[in-house]
């Protein structure tokens, strides 16, 4: 499991294994629009602030992977213990 902190609200959620961060940030009343699920179509694209991401999606290139400033969260995860999302 890991945390992601809401950079606008300051409020952290943690992320179970079992579950996406779309879902996690559902569970506390943030949604973020989805469509694929996959990481293929980009639609649930979110800024990130902080933190190292753990890209498990189809859609960014290598180099977009490398700079840990976006990520998919329907399907992606985190590397580091907290990752700060720009919602
Ligand atoms: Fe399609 Fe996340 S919903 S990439």
């Amino acid at each position: 499991a890991f945390d992601v902190k809401i950079a606008s609200s300051g409020e952290v959620v943690r992320v179970a294994a079992d579950q996406t961060v779309v879902q996690a940030l559902g569970a506390h009343g943030v949604e973020v629009l989805t469509s694929c699920e996959q990481g293929v179509c980009g639609t649930c694209i979110t800024r990130v602030l902080e933190g190292e991401c753990d890209h498990r999606d189809l859609y960014f290139t290598d180099e977009e992977k490398a700079r840990h400033d976006q990520f998919t969260p329907c399907c992606s995860r985190a590397k580091s213990a907290v990752l700060v999302l720009d919602l």
